[in-house]
């Protein structure tokens, strides 16, 4: 039986037979006994499944990572131990030095650094295109090396919209998949599948987890992607893996299975960036209530984000539901239920105005964090981008007043009253 996304959430992953504990139990055990060497050869030969170390799987991170797959649609998942470690090994599952890589411009600052700088370290190379891109503009990004293409569902903090299925495209012609970071939307809002991506990561940091109290990552792969029909192109997929037996991934797991278990077998063998069982727990009680949450942030951040558009002390105001912003169209299509908590603006004033802004603000706190159930505010300039002046935060595509208003689930009249007596205050 299908379920809708609502139950999914509350109820997907686990089902407990009679007598069972109706809560997911919390395995929290590094290690998993066996009656004969033999029997536990056979994890390792990858002949069984099961669980034996859990550097590589744990049954609590499993059954969250089922919950998330089937949120998604997907096939397979796994947990990370953040959503950088998601991003990191997305790629890296799929390409290596000497390899190329297609990316969005409009992404998470971390992801870039971790793509520009990083892996690029690693001897991966990326090429940056505009989210706005036309198709020959994107087109033109590929080179033969090119192992896949990677974008964010709604970019942190610019806030655009991709449009999935332009990207999809591009990366089926040019025979590579598509990931997505849909950490801002959620499942809820959009699961990338249904517009042709192949690999969704999450930072599950954030709405997911929802509170501020834990750190993760998740990787869902739909199964979609035919790797076999590109051998020369995915070797690690479709060539046996002398590292692990010489297993064949796609030859043994199939296409539902192959990328996650090549992921789970190699990245998460030799890199260890596993999420713990407790946090995995706190997670899933994040993920039992998504539902409601993310429909509260989004009703407040339109409210929000309808209160600047119509006050003359602000500059401007991106929302990619609000209309008239460039992102609305795009935000339809793909986001018709809502887009996220998340409202970029800018005080008039600039830089100066928005710091008395900032220090004036009574619910909303000063964090670097985004995607909570209570409200939080940063104003980049002035925190994380400090270091540079005006020209180098329009060079880092950061305006000098932009605040970054993440609104929680409080009461919408409360946040605006807050940010109202902050403007009074310039
Ligand atoms: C869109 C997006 N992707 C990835 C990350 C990285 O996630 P984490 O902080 O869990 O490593 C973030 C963090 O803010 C993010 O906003």
């Amino acid at each position: 039986m299908s379920y809708k996304i609502e139950t999914k959430c509350v109820q997907g992953g686990y089902t407990p037979e009679s007598g069972q504990p109706r809560q997911i139990p919390i395995i929290q055990s590094t290690t998993f006994k066996y009656a004969t060497s033999e029997a536990m050869g056979k994890l390792f030969d990858l002949e069984a499944s099961g669980y034996f170390y859990s550097r590589l799987q744990n049954p609590t991170c499993d059954t969250v990572a089922a919950k998330i797959c089937e949120m998604e649609g997907g096939t397979a998942a796994m947990l990370t131990s953040s959503g950088q470690a998601a991003s990191f090994y997305a790629v890296f599952n799929i390409a290596g030095c000497g390899d190329h890589v297609v990316a969005s411009s409009a992404l998470y600052g971390g992801t870039y650094n971790l793509f520009a700088v990083t892996m690029k370290r690693m001897g991966i190379n990326f090429t940056f295109v505009s989210p706005d891109c036309t198709e020959d503009e994107l087109n033109a990004a590929f080179t033969p090396e090119t192992k896949a293409v990677f974008g964010e569902t709604i970019a942190n903090p610019a806030l655009t919209v991709l449009d999935i299925e332009k990207f999809a495209n591009a990366a089926h012609a040019h025979g590579v998949p598509l990931i997505i970071d849909n950490t801002f939307a959620t499942p809820v809002n959009c699961r990338p599948f249904e517009w042709g991506a192949d690999i969704v990561t999450h930072s599950t940091t954030k709405y997911m987890d929802g509170h501020g109290a834990a750190v993760g990552g998740c990787i869902v792969d739909s199964g979609k992607f035919d790797w076999t029909k590109y051998p020369e192109k995915f070797p690690g997929l479709c060539t046996p893996d002398e590292s692990y037996h010489g297993v064949t991934y796609t030859e043994r797991f199939g296409l539902a299975g192959a990328y996650i278990t090549k992921a789970t077998a190699q990245l998460m063998r030799d890199l260890g960036s596993v999420q713990s069982p407790q946090d995995a727990f706190l997670l899933n009680l994040g993920l039992e209530s998504l539902h409601v949450r993310i429909k509260r942030h989004c009703e407040n951040a339109l409210a929000v984000a309808t209160y600047l558009k119509n006050d003359d002390r602000i500059a401007w105001v991106k929302y990619p539901s609000l209309e008239g912003d460039k992102d609305f169209e795009l935000a339809n299509k793909y986001l018709p239920n809502g887009s996220c908590g998340v409202v970029s603006f800018g005080i008039k004033g600039g830089r100066e105005a928005a710091e008395v802004f900032m220090k004036n603000l009574k619910l909303a706190a000063i964090e670097t964090h985004v995607a909570d159930a209570r409200t939080c505010c940063l104003h980049p300039a002035n925190a994380t981008h400090r270091q540079m002046n005006d020209e180098e935060l329009a060079a880092a595509g950061v305006a000098p007043d932009l605040v970054r208003f993440s609104c929680g689930i409080e009461n919408a009249d409360d946040l605006i009253a807050d940010i109202s007596q902050a403007l009074d205050k310039i």
